[in-house]
């Protein structure tokens, strides 16, 4: 299951080129549109930053080049708690650990993991 109970792995593996969902659902289950998280690859790299409606597909700096017009999340689903994010055009360079940390719900360490591996085809 995704990320219930706090915290949990999850692999996924995705073509070079394709398009990819990181699941993450904080459990319990709650309201997300004024809440803050944070998405990051490997704990360096900001992927997709989201607090109370603010992000990088509306304004906020601060996102690596290299997701830039890439990374997507789901305004319609954080009413129910839905967290996850999409990337466009998986590259072989986007391989690699992303966390996603709810600072203020749980700010314990991160509630999602997602092993992504993306294969040349
Ligand atoms: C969250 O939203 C994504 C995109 O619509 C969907 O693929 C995924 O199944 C949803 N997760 C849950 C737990 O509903």
């Amino acid at each position: 299951m995704l990320c219930l109970s706090g915290f949990s792995v999850v692999r996924v593996v995705v073509k070079e080129d394709g398009d990819v969902i990181l699941p993450c659902s904080p459990w319990p289950e709650r309201d997300l549109e004024n809440q803050l998280f944070d998405w990051k690859k490997d704990s360096r790299q900001e992927v997709f930053f989201y607090d109370a409606g603010a992000h990088y597909n509306n304004g906020r700096m601060g996102q690596d080049r290299q997701f830039i017009q890439r990374v997507s999340h789901f305004p319609e689903q954080l009413k129910t708690g839905n967290a996850s994010i999409m990337i466009r055009a998986a590259e072989v360079a986007d391989s690699g650990v992303y966390t996603c940390v709810f600072p203020h719900l749980q700010p314990n360490g991160p509630t999602c993991r997602i092993d992504l591996i993306v294969g040349e085809c």
